[in-house]
Formats: structure tokens, C-alpha cells, sequence
């Protein structure tokens, strides 16, 4: 789909013509002309198709021949002095099905005159642009027989405001971030015969032609190194368990500013292990690789939109399969950090994988602070929903403006506690800790603070995302499917606080 600005007084044929209307119902200007062209064509159908104005809600109306479109939509904004740039991401996104419902093939939506305030109109064009960008992606590379009627229809998206120049320069730092977005979905979203530890590290290779750094360390490496705890997991396949880093140096080559880092659970398929999981949904486990996804899409972002900040994304990338050579439970390891971990269950993998991710992370990089991201738990799901990530951290202010991103970026949070009472229950009768809890309690906690043993004097957040990493239906501007969660919030984050 093509995407452009243009300026009001153009007068451009397209298939559809989009206005914005809040709940006061009053037309933009050019509405209104139409409108008493056509007879009140427009005041009529609002009132008897009750459009409210309300947010999220559409009306279509067919227009005469020779107007300028063949069809109008009104897209309701709710309150529009209460408008952000996320309600206007949403909007953007939720024009795209309607459109593609009409099977309309372009379409331009006006902006006018529209006042937002602390927005321009510019940024808020851009805005517009981005979240149909973000909406009207899909996954549908493995469809063979699809036929056109079968398919989108909407091509060419145009954003009509007075200064249409003024939007692209944010539309540009927006596509950018859109690119790192729609990567991580395409990642989470393969299967786990495409997508498998050797493969994802070929693709964070490919982030080296817009200047990231990639270093790959094999198994023979990471078994110099000591890293126990994440070979462990990989053991049992007969993939090759790699650990990704990728370096953006925004700062430029001589910089010796501490980086920010990002860690990623990159579980191409969580099996169980010997301690196997029942079959159905299994398939939902090929996206157990969410946290890498959003970590490797995040370098993605800050490299295309050339950030200025230096920062760094680890991934522990492993396969975790039952075989004559997986690990057993009861059997102990040593992680990278030393300590010794008995794994009491197989399908307790994630933590054990970020271990050794993590400790690698604050040993080699010395960090300004670690982000880490992963989908840890069914527990956390349990807690939050769909809606959610579980936030965990020793860091008050990193919470804190975690949180406050969340809520701005519509990628939110919930911060959950951190507590010796429930460190205890990782301990073990035969190493330094085990890597489940004594019981089903907290199991989101307990698996925290697993990481947290792995953390030292860093300021360090963890995101489980097990709840928001897939989506079953779609949204606003995230069809259903793998949705890149983190990726905005972690850039917005940056932008807003480090950069
Ligand atoms: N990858 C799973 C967590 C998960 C569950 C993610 C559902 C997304 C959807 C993780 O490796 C796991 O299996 N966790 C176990 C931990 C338990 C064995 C302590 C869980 O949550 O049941
Ligand atoms: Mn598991
Ligand atoms: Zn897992």
C-alpha cells in the first residue's frame, strides 16, 4: 500500500473520500459543500443510520457520479479535543477495513483544519498514515490460491492537510519504526520449521545493511563461555542453539557511552521438554521466540530511523525438544554466572535461556539499564489478559517511565512486585536454586525473580509479554496474528527519555 500527503486544494479522483466527525457531528468544511450539493445527502444518512461520531465508529455513503469519489466515509473521532497521537494512530488504523470492505482500491482521507492540541497537523497526518500502515499489513505468504476478490483491495492511502510537506519528515522516523514493527510480526508469525535458532540468526544478519553490528556465537563458543543454562535447553535438538548480538551505534563508532540493552527469549519452539506439554495449542508455541522478535524488530527501528543513542539487543535462540539427548528434569547445570540451577521442569526454559543471556548482557556491555523481554509465563496471562505485559523491575524511575510509555504508546504495562518472600520459593535442596517455585503460586513472580538473580547493581525491567506477543483478533492497527508489541513502547521509551 502507498502512502502519501497531500494538500488540501488537491483534487485528486479516488474511490473513497474520508472525514473525520466527532461526537458534535459538525461536518468539515468540504462535507458540507458536498452535503448541499447532493441535498443533505450527508446530514440525512447520519441521521438514519444513528452515526454517533463516536470513536471506531464508520459510515459509507454513496456519492453521486461524477463527484469527486464514488463513496464517502465518515470516521468517527469521539471527542476531538481529546485526540493523541495514539487515537489518531487508531483511527488511521481503523479506516483500513472499512475501505477494504468497500473494495475500494484508493482513498484519501482529510485532514483539514482540524485543531488537535499539542499535536500539528503534520505530526497528526503522519500519525493518521502510520497506524493505517501498521493495520493493512498481513501474513499471507504461505496463501496459494487466493484470488483478488479474496484479497485487500486498498493500494494508494492519502492524508489531505493545508502544509502537507509538514508530514514528512514524522511520517519518515514513523515508517521507520513501522519496518522494525511489521519485522518482528513476520518473525513471530513464521512457523517454527522456517523459523528455528539458526535461521533467526541469519535474519538479525541482515540488519547489517543498515549499519547494526551482528556477532553470532554457535554452541562450541557459548560452551567455552560456560553457558550452561542456555545450552541446556537447546541440548535436545538437533538445531544449533546461537546467542545474537547486535550493536547500533548511533552515537557514532568512538562513542564510549554505556549502551541500553534489550534481551530477548528466542524459544523458536517450546515443546515442553521431557517435561512435555499436552498437544492442544502446542502450535501456539512457535511463537515462544515473541521477546527476541521484539528485540531484533527494536534494532531494526532505531537503525532505520538512525537513532542517537548506542544501544544493544542480545537474543538467546534455542529449539526446546524432547530427545534421547534433551535434558532431564532433576538434571543441575552451571550457568555462565557460576551458579548452579536444578531444573526441575524442562518447560521452565525461558529463564533459563535469559540466565545466561542476561549475565552475558551486564558482563560484556555494562549497560546503562537492561530491558529484558519474553514470553515467560501462562501465569502472567492468567494475572493481566491479552491487554497487558507483566512488568518487574529493581529500578523505581525505569518503572516508572515504562509505565508512563505504556500508556502514552497504547503498548501498556502493569508492574507486579518483586519480594524476598518470593525469591525463597527458588530455592533448591541441591544447588543455588531451582527453576520453578516450590509451588503454583506466583508463578509470574517466581520467574522473575529467577532473573533477577541474574541481575546485579543494573538497573534491569522485565516485560513477560506471554499475553500480548499474539493476538486472536484483530485490532485498531494490529490485525490478529504475531502483533510486535514492545517494539513501539521500547522506541518510544528511548525517544522520550535517553535519546
Ligand atoms: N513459553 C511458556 C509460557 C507461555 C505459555 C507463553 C502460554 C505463551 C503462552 C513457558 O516456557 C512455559 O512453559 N512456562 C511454564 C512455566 C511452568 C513450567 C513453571 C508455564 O507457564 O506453564
Ligand atoms: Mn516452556
Ligand atoms: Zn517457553
Amino acid at each position: 500500500m502507498k502512502i502519501n500527503f497531500a494538500e488540501l486544494t488537491s483534487t485528486t479522483k479516488d474511490n473513497v473520500i474520508v472525514f473525520l466527525v466527532g461526537e458534535d457531528k459538525k461536518l468539515p468544511a468540504e462535507a458540507q459543500e458536498i452535503d448541499k450539493k447532493a441535498n443533505g445527502l450527508i446530514t440525512k444518512a447520519i441521521s438514519t443510520n444513528n452515526f454517533t461520531g463516536k470513536k471506531g465508529k464508520h459510515l459509507s455513503i454513496n456519492l453521486a457520479q461524477g463527484a469527486r469519489a464514488d463513496m464517502l466515509v465518515l470516521a468517527g473521532i469521539g471527542n476531538a479535543k481529546k485526540l493523541d497521537t495514539t487515537a489518531l494512530e487508531n483511527i488511521g488504523g481503523g479506516i483500513v477495513p472499512v475501505i477494504n470492505n468497500l473494495r475500494a482500491k484508493s482513498a484519501t482521507v482529510i485532514l483539514g483544519d482540524l485543531k488537535i492540541s499539542g499535536i500539528n497537523s503534520g505530526e497528526a497526518a503522519a500519525r493518521i498514515a502510520h497506524g493505517a500502515n501498521l493495520r493493512r499489513y498481513n501474513f499471507d505468504k504461505y496463501f496459494t490460491k487466493k484470488t483478488a476478490d479474496e484479497k485487500p483491495t486498498l493500494e494508494k492511502l492519502t492524508v489531505a492537510l493545508t502544509n502537507s510537506k509538514s508530514a514528512a519528515k514524522p511520517y519518515a522516523e514513523l515508517e521507520a519504526l513501522a519496518e522494525g514493527v511489521i519485522f518482528t510480526r513476520n518473525l513471530v508469525s513464521e512457523p517454527a520449521n522456517i523459523i528455528n535458532p539458526e535461521t533467526l540468526a541469519e535474519q538479525c544478519k541482515t540488519l547489517e545493511k543498515l549499519g547494526v553490528e551482528v556477532e553470532i556465537l554457535g554452541e562450541e563458543e557459548m560452551y567455552k563461555l560456560g553457558f550452561g543454562a542456555l545450552l541446556g535447553v537447546g541440548q535436545g535438538s538437533a538445531i544449533e542453539s546461537q546467542l545474537v548480538v547486535m550493536k547500533w551505534n548511533g552515537l557514532g563508532k568512538n562513542s564510549k557511552a554505556a549502551p541500553l540493552a534489550f534481551v530477548g527469549k528466542g524459544v523458536t519452539f517450546d515443546t515442553g521438554g521431557i517435561s512435555i506439554k499436552p498437544a492442544g495449542g502446542m502450535e501456539e508455541m512457535k511463537w515462544d521466540m515473541g521477546g527476541a522478535g521484539v528485540v531484533i524488530g527494536l534494532m531494526k527501528a532505531l537503525a532505520g530511523r538512525k537513532a542517537k543513542i548506542n544501544a544493544v539487543g542480545v537474543v538467546g535462540l534455542v529449539e526446546n525438544m524432547p530427545s534421547g539427548n534433551a535434558q532431564r528434569p532433576g538434571d543441575v547445570v552451571t550457568s555462565y554466572s557460576g551458579q548452579t540451577i536444578e531444573v526441575l521442569n524442562t518447560d521452565a526454559e525461558g529463564r533459563l535461556v535469559l540466565a545466561d543471556a542476561l549475565w552475558y548482557t551486564q558482563k560484556h556491555f555494562k549497560p546503562k539499564f537492561i530491558v529484558d523481554l519474553a514470553t515467560l509465563t501462562g501465569a502472567i496471562i492468567v494475572a493481566l489478559g491479552t491487554s497487558r505485559a507483566g512488568l518487574f523491575s529493581n529500578d523505581d524511575k525505569l518503572a516508572e517511565q515504562l509505565f508512563k510509555t505504556g500508556e502514552k504508546t497504547g503498548e501498556e504495562v502493569w508492574r507486579l512486585p518483586l519480594a524476598e518472600v518470593y525469591d525463597k520459593q527458588i530455592n533448591s535442596d541441591i544447588a543455588d536454586m531451582q527453576n520453578i517455585g516450590k509451588d503454583r503460586e506466583a508463578g509470574s513472580i517466581t520467574a522473575a525473580q529467577f532473573l533477577q538473580r541474574f541481575v546485579n547493581n543494573v538497573p534491569w525491567a522485565h516485560l513477560d509479554i506471554a499475553g500480548v506477543a499474539w493476538s486472536k483478533k484483530d485490532s485498531d492497527i494490529t490485525p490478529k496474528g504475531g502483533t510486535g508489541y514492545g517494539v513501539r513502547l521500547l522506541n518510544q521509551l528511548i525517544a522520550d527519555y535517553y535519546e
